[in-house]
């Protein structure tokens, strides 16, 4: 099969999806009401422990930028909130290792690490993080209808992101996705909303990358637990 060249504009999503999903209700209420059992895999609880050492000495408000990717909006945000820590993950090290630094300023309060969220989310629950924010920038989209499960919202993990709190901000090229995902949010009671996302700066690869492609950028964001 030929390979698309980086200079390819990226397709739209196209799934056999039309509307929210017809078992949302039911994996939602199945997933709040059973704990997820998957036991925990060695290096994820390395990766957490490190971060939980990193987090020990500083008090400050803690912001999780899961799916990362390469990093960049991890340092962006941790720009953006210096009074913050800002912890990135992402379970690809490829991704990871082309992180890039500006050497003429140091970003002291951000770190990235190596781990699966669905072990990553459920530590952190269990050593009773509560986040300020929590930013989940354009997540694979597993757009075909039998991949609901493979979907923040539809993954046994989705009550472990409740019970992180903070305020949550996810966003994707594809509606369908946020529209999804605000209405999971509105069955476990949070208000959500999906909104349109026009970025005067991009902050991260996928959100340029769609944005100059002329794509559509969609938003929700919700308030977990009280400031
Ligand atoms: C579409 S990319 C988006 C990356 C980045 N947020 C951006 O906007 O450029 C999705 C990312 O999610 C990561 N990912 C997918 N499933 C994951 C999981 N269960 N745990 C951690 N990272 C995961 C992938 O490795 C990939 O880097």
């Amino acid at each position: 099969m030929k390979k698309r060249s980086d200079n390819t504009p990226p397709r739209e999503v196209t799934s056999n999806q039309n509307g929210i999903h017809p078992n949302l209700v039911t994996t939602v209420n199945k997933h709040l009401s059973h704990a997820f059992q998957k036991p925990y895999a060695q290096h994820n609880i390395e990766a957490f422990k490190d971060c939980s050492q990193w987090l020990a000495q500083r008090p400050n408000p803690l912001i999780l930028d899961s799916f990362c990717g390469t990093g960049e909006s991890t340092r962006q945000l941790a720009r953006l909130f210096p009074e913050s820590l800002v912890i990135g993950v992402d379970k690809s090290a490829v991704r990871l290792e082309r992180h890039q630094q500006e050497q003429d300023e140091p970003i002291e309060n951000y770190r990235l690490v190596r781990a699966d969220v669905d072990d990553f989310w459920r530590l952190a629950v269990d050593a009773n993080w509560q986040l300020k924010h929590h930013f989940l920038l354009y997540p694979n989209p597993w757009p075909k209808s039998a991949q609901l499960q493979y979907r923040v919202h539809g993954s046994a993990v989705f009550p472990a992101l409740l019970q992180l709190g903070g305020e949550v901000t996810l966003r994707s090229n594809w509606k369908l996705y946020v529209d999804e995902f605000a209405a999971a949010l509105s069955i476990a009671g949070k208000g959500a909303a999906t909104r349109p996302y026009f970025p005067e700066t991009t902050i991260t690869a996928f959100e340029r990358k769609y944005h100059h492609a002329g794509q559509s950028l969609w938003e929700c964001r919700s308030q977990l637990t009280e400031k």
